[in-house]
């Protein structure tokens, strides 16, 4: 079996990281742009970052090239809606609506990410997720887009990684708006969150022109059995409390049990009425999930797994995670599976032969999308994302973290494929045969 004859082979951006233009053709700043001074290593911003803004064609034209059958990107709610007024940026628009053109001219499926973490200034000053107009701000949002694009569009992811920019951001300070939220207001916080993913999916099932397929991108690092008689404790772990801990608030499942079975927990995101939850967990058309790591059965220990293998952040390489998790999740959530990111930060630079060479890159390659093969053999996987197509900028680790396919030369902006760019091409080819 392994990959289904039209597996999404894909890469995966978002706005923020790669496109650049942070003050052009009426983009409004951003909380990224506004408030990061002092947060970013070596005080980087996304001002320019890929200059994808500008070299958008040339970049799609290379993702054909390298045979992408789909390019998960996210649209910029601060380059489309410009006040809480909800005044529309027709520039900031067509800049999407021709993403989308050339991508269909390309052959390649766009997947569509409604909100990868760049809330607008004008929202934040509003008071930001703690407003509960913004979940009309976002619906608002989410139809304009839904108008420009579907058409065209049939994939649409609403948010991404909510269990991530949710404490990050509002509880622990670590991303903008580097809020300290507890109790009451945290719950606020989280509460909208859910609430704006639902009305999300609830436009997208009323406006879009194609049959929308619809989800978010979750996260999870599951729990990997060594033995078969850790397997069913593994799965139970995966997703109990044990899980959420070292996590700064709830676990990934607590929102995945919230959105698709409106198992609100109500410690994390505090009462709903019978109404919202039926607007969270309107039923979706797959489970999207960012993949990137898992934790040992037998937790990894300090004395004898001294070195173990880890990426440039630190994360340790653990392949199984692309079988177990799908499994998991399948088995958990009874919907499809599309990975929405999987990937390996290396320490990448350009060689003296003018070449870059990422031999661990392509290692983890092999070793992370054979397991999910395998899981493609049990159970239904759409599709996998790379991330990312390029090196980008990795938030407040700025530009020093490369997970891209491409490397991005900072000066000049041009790309150079890495060898596992090349080794990527060849899997897609041969839709992943000899892994
Ligand atoms: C994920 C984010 C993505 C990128 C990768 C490395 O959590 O969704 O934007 O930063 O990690």
């Amino acid at each position: 079996m392994g990959f289904s004859k039209d597996f999404l082979w894909g890469a995966a951006t978002a706005a923020y990281q790669i496109e650049g233009a942070a003050f052009e053709d009426g983009r409004v700043p951003s909380t990224w742009d506004a408030m990061t001074q002092g947060h970013v290593r070596h005080n980087e911003t996304g001002t320019y970052a890929c200059d994808h803004y500008h070299r958008m064609k040339e970049d799609v034209a290379a993702m054909k090239k390298m045979g992408l059958k789909c390019y998960r990107f996210s649209v910029a709610w601060p380059r489309v809606i410009s006040d809480v007024e909800g005044t529309v940026n027709q520039k900031g628009l067509d800049f999407y609506r021709s993403l989308v053109d050339e991508l269909e001219a390309a052959g390649i499926e766009p997947l569509v990410t409604l909100f990868h973490w760049d809330l607008p200034m004008w929202a934040y000053e509003h008071g930001g997720w703690l407003n509960d107009d913004i979940a009309d701000w976002f619906a608002h949002y989410v139809e304009v887009v839904v108008d420009a694009l579907s058409d065209k569009v049939r994939y649409w992811l609403t948010i991404n990684e909510p269990v991530c920019f949710g404490p990050v951001s509002w509880q622990v300070a670590v991303h903008p708006p580097f809020m300290r939220l507890s109790g009451a207001p945290l719950q606020k916080v989280m509460k909208n969150i859910l609430l704006s993913h639902g009305r999300a999916v609830e436009v997208i099932r009323e406006r879009a022109a194609l049959p929308p397929l619809v989800g978010l991108a979750t996260t999870c690092s599951p729990v990997l059995p060594a033995l078969k008689e850790e397997e069913e404790p593994s799965y139970n772990k995966t997703f109990s409390n044990e899980s959420a801990e070292g996590l700064p608030h709830a676990g990934e499942y607590h929102w995945a049990d919230a959105i698709v079975f409106g198992d609100v927990d109500e410690k994390t995101f505090g009462k709903v009425t019978e109404e919202e939850r039926a607007l969270i967990s309107q039923p979706l058309d797959f489970f999207g999930v960012n993949i990137y790591s898992g934790d040992r059965f037998t937790p990894l220990d300090p004395e004898k797994d001294r070195g173990y293998p880890r990426n440039a952040c630190g994360w340790p390489i653990e392949p199984e995670a692309l079988y177990w998790g799908p499994k998991f999740l399948y088995r958990r959530y009874n919907l499809p599976i599309l990975i929405t990111e999987n990937g390996f930060a290396g320490i990448d630079f350009l060689m003296s032969d003018g070449k870059v060479h990422d031999p661990q890159h392509i290692d983890f390659l092999k070793k992370y999308l054979h397991e999910l093969k395998r899981a493609a053999d049990e159970v239904p996987v759409l599709g996998y994302c790379h991330w990312s197509l390029m090196d980008n900028m990795e938030w407040c680790d700025g530009y020093d973290t490369r997970f891209g396919l491409w490397f991005v030369n900072y000066t000049t902006c041009e790309r150079i494929w890495k060898d596992s760019a090349y080794f990527y091409a060849d899997v897609i080819k041969t839709n992943g045969e000899e892994l």
